[in-house]
């Protein structure tokens, strides 16, 4: 049986990885930082995550959510502790749009309104409010547009001031630093007058922090750099690092009600044990200290460059803007110098997305490879 074929793919396989390295099936080494699309939080293959994931599945790997299951009262009791979001509570699904799917559904089951404002060139997902609150109409099909979402440009406050006095909004999610749109990202005044626009208007304001979250912004998360309270708080990407797990931080305000939201597989046994070590090793490690101490010095040496017009995002969700499409340079990279680097729709910009254990001899390496790699553009 054929794959369905909807990923343009590099020809790489990569069979094992360690940290920020990832080897192909020929034992070639490739440093990587994109994270496997900014999953990589740890570092590929911790220790901390092979030992906690192993010792699990040799007791339990998985029962459904109709048991007690301490593990996931830890993880939630450890989220709370590491991100600083007290008295939030954690429901666990299994991936990122699952996440926005769950907290665009609780928004509208509490305010009981339908409308979503979202915000153009924004990326959540591809299940079905999700996607529809995707500014990208070639991923959302018919059945899709049945949702109601308006678009509207970032940083256009009167606009989102217009649409939420109409009443009928349920929420407006947003992502503090765009991911796969390429980087941009709103003003602080922006945030904090939606913030308080949501507030007026029972209205939930959701914080998408699926790529943003756990750290790869400098902060636990992206909306930490504002005084925002977001009512929603979608995660998932870096929270397995790599083991794929999903959850939404919901405000203490908002109360629960058997049966109101539900899964299979979310919360599993393995999910959680991966989860407690991404944030334990995030903890131990100090890894958002060097985050921030990284990026500096990333942003610092991509200054040096003349060939990169524009360098966005922060922390290790950063962007390297050209003048020209990309791709041909992120095809040397891969296959001359075996770096990885992430595309955007933006074609002009290489999205970097390291695991959070990178050091600055990794980044030099990165930037003696493309000045190397530009000689030719
Ligand atoms: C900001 C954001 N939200 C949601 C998603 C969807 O996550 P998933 O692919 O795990 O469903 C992504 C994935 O790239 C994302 O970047």
């Amino acid at each position: 049986m054929p794959l369905f074929d909807v990923y343009p793919l590099y020809n790489v396989t990569p069979v094992k990885g360690k940290d920020v390295f990832v080897y192909d099936d020929k034992g070639v080494e490739y440093l990587d930082l994109y994270g496997g699309h900014a999953v990589i939080s740890i570092g590929h293959s911790h220790p901390n995550y092979v030992k906690a994931i192993t010792n699990q599945v040799s007791s339990l790997g998985f029962y459904s959510n109709a048991i007690q299951n301490p593990i996931q009262v830890e993880l939630a009791k450890r989220l709370e502790e590491v991100s600083g979001c007290s008295g939030y509570q954690l429901f666990l699904c299994n991936s990122g749009a699952e996440a926005n799917e769950n907290g665009l559904k609780l928004a509208s089951f509490k305010t009981n309104k339908a409308r979503v404002i979202a915000f153009n060139n924004g990326f959540h997902g591809r299940t079905s409010a999700a996607v529809a609150a995707t500014d990208n109409p070639s991923i959302n099909a018919p059945i899709n547009l049945q949702q109601k979402v308006t678009f509207l440009a970032l940083n256009d406050i009167e606009g989102v001031k217009r649409e939420l006095e109409k009443g009928d909004v349920c929420a407006v999610i947003v992502e503090f630093i765009q991911g796969v749109g390429g980087l941009d990202q709103g003003t602080a005044e922006f945030f904090e007058q939606v913030d308080g626009l949501c507030k007026l208007n029972n209205t939930f304001f959701i914080a998408d922090e699926v790529q943003s979250g756990y750290g790869r912004s400098g902060k636990f998360f992206a909306f930490q750099h504002y005084k925002v309270t977001p009512d929603v708080i979608s995660i998932a990407k870096g929270m397995g690092n790599g083991f794929p797990v999903g959850g939404v931080l919901i405000h203490p305000s908002i109360e629960a009600k058997y049966g109101m939201l539900g899964t299979t597989f979310g919360g599993n046994h393995l999910a959680c044990v991966a989860g407690l070590a991404v944030l334990n090793t995030l903890e131990e490690e100090n890894l958002i200290e060097n985050v921030n101490k990284v990026s500096e010095y990333f942003i610092s040496e991509a200054k040096k460059i003349q060939q990169i017009k524009n360098i966005k995002g922060r922390g290790l969700m950063l962007g390297l803007e050209f003048d020209f499409d990309v791709a041909e340079l992120r095809k040397k990279l891969i296959y001359e110098h075996h770096i990885f680097t992430g595309g955007a729709s933006n074609k002009k910009l290489i999205r970097i997305l390291p695991p959070l254990t990178v050091t600055t001899a990794h980044i030099d390496t990165f930037f003696v490879a493309l000045k190397s790699a530009l000689l030719n553009f």
